[in-house]
């Protein structure tokens, strides 16, 4: 079909679709940028669009709750009965084995945009540690290759990125050489796009020949691991477990034998870590039985009522809280791909720049103006036949840099990162200075290349100078 043909179809769709405004500025494109924007418009699936735009644009309803919710079951942190206290010894054995195997995966989702930090780049190039200021990529990859050095078998990487940060993220990976990695043990791909709308379901242009979109969604990571190969590889490799985790938190447990082992114990297709809420109302999302499956329910679709409600002893009924952090089977991705699946759309108002029609102007909006449809991972936790959840301890794995200030800004996460790494020297019998409120009194940094757990650093205590107040100290 030659260019006139193409525009006299998509120029049809467009008018059944009621999205004809996209070819406002077609006399003024050239030719180039006429054939951008054909293609974008003729990539868009219209059925898909119009079902989008009625349920999750026009008429908009709140998640419908599940009839059935109770709380989910959950493994403790600490093991309390005998029974359990053994399925904890032989699940880290199996962990640790399946790692030394090669058979587990570290994956991160990177695709996001940070709008709340406002840091200018992707999240990953953000500087976090507290001595060294490494950034987040770089913490990762260090300890993704101090894991490889332990286990005795170096892991590959995978990286989702979007097309909107794609070619700066593998450019940060190339300037800082993979951090130490092999590039060949490092798989970066990139995650789908959905338009963004206006209230009453027009697709917003970004430019005059380019249609405003943002990533789907980390739901997007379980299309996009299949559609890049990403699994495949995996296959090739003989990489049976996925452990996925987000850009922002650097005190994420990569390779935790307790939790890989407890997953592959009990045959579980997708696992959770989970922690004790702060309150009824942190803004997390609550663990639960919906109908009988494992199901997270966002902090926004909770009921107060049902938020606040305490057992007999006093305890919140729905206390678990969400972190991001999933054990994923390699099979389940490709299962869900081999079968077809959808994960529910969550609109999120935002504020979008666009083009003017009137005027061609780009306008850039002070307060939310549009639309951007996402899907969530965990929302794929229900369509698996078993789902565990293993409890974990905020203060050794759950500081994620979300908000330029205040809660989880990066302040907080280097606070707890020092406090994370003063508590494990302290476990290996190491004194460290503390002032008045018992915050140490002093600046720590462990480096992924001397410990990634607290057992590493029990076994390296003798080479630990003492700690003075005041003193910054990064051990490598
Ligand atoms: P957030 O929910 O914090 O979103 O992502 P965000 O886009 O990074 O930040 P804000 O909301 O604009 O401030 C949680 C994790 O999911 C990834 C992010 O990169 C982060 O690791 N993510 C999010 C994706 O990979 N793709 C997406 O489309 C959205």
């Amino acid at each position: 079909m030659n260019i006139t043909q193409r525009y006299e179809k998509v120029k049809q769709l467009l008018a059944e679709y009621n999205q004809s405004h996209l070819l406002t500025f077609w006399s003024k494109l050239n030719e180039k940028q006429k054939l951008s924007l054909l293609s974008q418009i003729e990539q868009i699936d219209f059925d898909q669009l119009k079902e989008k735009i009625n349920t999750y644009i026009k008429n908009y309803a709140t998640a419908e709750l599940p009839e059935k919710i109770s709380a989910a079951p959950a493994y403790p942190a600490i093991p309390k009965t005998r029974e359990q206290k053994e399925k904890y010894t032989k699940a880290k054995q199996l962990g640790a084995e399946l790692i030394s195997a090669g058979k587990v995966a570290p994956f991160i989702v990177a695709g996001g945009q940070g709008t709340r930090l406002g840091f200018d780049g992707p999240k990953g190039d953000f500087a976090i540690s507290p001595v060294k200021n490494k950034t987040l990529f770089r913490l990762f990859a260090e300890t993704i290759k101090a894991a490889g050095q332990k286990y005795g078998f170096q892991p590959v990487w995978y990286v989702m990125t979007s097309p909107l940060n794609h070619s700066q993220t593998t450019e940060i990976f190339e300037r800082d050489n993979y951090y130490g990695l092999d590039k060949s043990s490092v798989f970066v791909f990139q995650q789908g796009t959905e338009v963004n709308f206006s209230p009453d379901g027009k697709i917003l242009l970004a430019a005059k020949y380019e249609l405003a979109t943002s990533p789907d969604g980390h739901g997007g990571s379980l299309k996009a691991l299949y559609k890049s190969g990403a699994v495949e590889d995996m296959k090739n490799r003989g990489i049976e477990y996925i452990s996925y985790f987000q850009v922002d938190n650097p005190l994420t447990n990569i390779f935790d034998p307790l939790f890989i082992g407890l997953h592959a114990l009990d045959k579980a297709q997708m696992s959770s870590k989970a922690l004790t809420k702060t309150g009824p109302f942190e803004r997390v999302g609550n663990f639960c039985l919906a109908n009988g499956k494992v199901t997270i329910i966002e902090y926004s679709d909770l009921p107060d009522e049902l938020a606040e409600k305490k057992t007999k002893e006093g305890l919140l009924v729905f206390s678990l809280g969400s972190i991001a952090i999933h054990m994923i089977t390699r099979t389940f991705v490709e299962q869900l791909n081999n079968e077809g699946f959808a994960l529910p759309y969550h609109r999120a108002n935002k504020k979008i720049s666009y083009i003017d029609l009137q005027t061609g102007k780009k306008i850039e909006p002070t307060k939310p103006n549009g639309i951007k449809l996402e899907t969530f991972v965990f929302d794929a936790l229900p369509l698996t036949d078993k789902s565990i959840i293993l409890e974990t301890i905020r203060s050794e794995e759950f500081a994620p840099v979300k908000n330029a200030i205040g809660t989880d800004s990066p302040q907080v996460t280097k606070k707890m990162m020092v406090a994370r790494a003063a508590a494990w020297l302290t476990q290996a019998g190491i004194k460290i200075p503390q002032k008045p409120d018992n915050s140490p009194d002093c600046k720590i940094e462990i480096a992924p290349s001397f410990a990634i757990c607290p057992q590493d650093v029990q076994k390296k205590k003798d080479k630990v100078e003492p700690v003075n107040p005041g003193d910054m100290v990064c051990l490598t």
